[in-house]
């Protein structure tokens, strides 16, 4: 049957996915994403693979699985169509506040002395990593004048790779932008056919890459700020744990961590950190 064919593209999207192999399809997720897969997801996982069951030409979900299980490209796919990559300009616009109010100031006298380094973990489209490069640049290009005189670098990472893509590109609908305040929007967007791009000076602060956060990171120097906001929520307690003693331990002292609103440190690294607001911590300065 050619994959394309309309009765391969029929089989694929009635095939129905057994407990046996989703238990298989949340065990890769487990092993290779740490995503952790409640079997109260079944219809979600059924809905959401059955395009890359039409994308091989397979009919059952039992085929699907032998075929993860021999193909790595396939896991990578499997994985990617099983993330949820929901984000947007500004959410919990609070974190913006408390990063203008009382960050902003604290990197731009760093500036001055050293690199700052400031990182979206699980970045998804880049609405995050943007968001913040405004909070940034500030409100027209006179505020953003510390920028062009210091060493500052925002780093933008997801195991996702079409979002990566999305947030080099930095190109977003008239619909997505609608939250950004207008001064920000009219000095740092601008207008391609009925999108909007961010300006060369905000994508050029920002370096996009694909990663796993369960893999080795490769940045080698100590980060300023890290966001790592609704992530964590797909992952079981033993891998929160050990993620967030890793972002801790990247964290120069006096750095901010922010997660998202559901979100809370459970792990031993938790007693490094001090909170200092809802869903931000900062890191002690005696740990490092
Ligand atoms: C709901 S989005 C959050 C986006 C943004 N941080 C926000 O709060 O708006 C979660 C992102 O985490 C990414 N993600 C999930 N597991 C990951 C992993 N193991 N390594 C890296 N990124 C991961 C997903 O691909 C997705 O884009």
């Amino acid at each position: 049957m050619r994959p394309d064919s309309a009765e391969a593209l029929k089989a694929a999207g009635n095939a129905e996915l057994n407990s046996a192999e989703f238990a298989a399809i949340a065990e890769i997720m487990q092993r290779d994403a740490r995503i952790h897969l409640a079997t109260g997801k079944t219809t979600l996982v059924q809905s959401r693979l059955s395009r890359r069951l039409r994308a091989h030409g397979l009919a059952t979900f039992r085929d699907y699985v032998r075929l993860v299980a021999s193909d790595a490209e396939e896991r990578a796919a499997m994985i990617v169509a099983l993330t949820t990559n929901h984000t947007h300009f500004f959410r919990e616009n609070h974190h913006f506040d408390h990063l203008c109010r009382t960050t902003l100031p604290w990197l731009q006298a760093r500036a001055q002395r050293q690199p700052v380094r400031i990182w979206s973990a699980g970045c998804s489209s880049g609405e995050e990593i943007y968001t913040i490069a405004m909070c940034l640049l500030g409100q027209d290009s006179r505020s953003a004048a510390w920028l062009r005189h210091g060493d500052v670098r925002l780093l933008a990472t997801d195991i996702a790779p079409h979002v990566v893509e999305s947030t080099r590109r930095g190109l977003y609908s008239a619909e997505t932008v609608a939250p950004i305040p207008a001064a920000y929007r009219e000095s740092w967007m601008r207008p391609v056919g009925s999108d909007f791009q961010m300006v060369e000076e905000a994508r050029a602060l920002v370096t996009a890459r694909v990663l796993n956060l369960f893999e080795a990171w490769p940045m080698r120097q100590l980060y300023d700020v890290i966001f790592c906001r609704n992530v964590m929520i797909y992952f079981d307690d033993a891998a929160k744990a050990e993620l967030e003693a890793r972002f801790v331990e990247m964290l120069a002292p006096g750095g901010y961590l922010y997660i998202g609103h559901s979100e809370r440190l459970i792990g031993a690294a938790a007693a490094q950190m001090t909170s200092c607001g809802q869903t931000i911590y900062v890191k002690q300065c005696d740990t490092a």
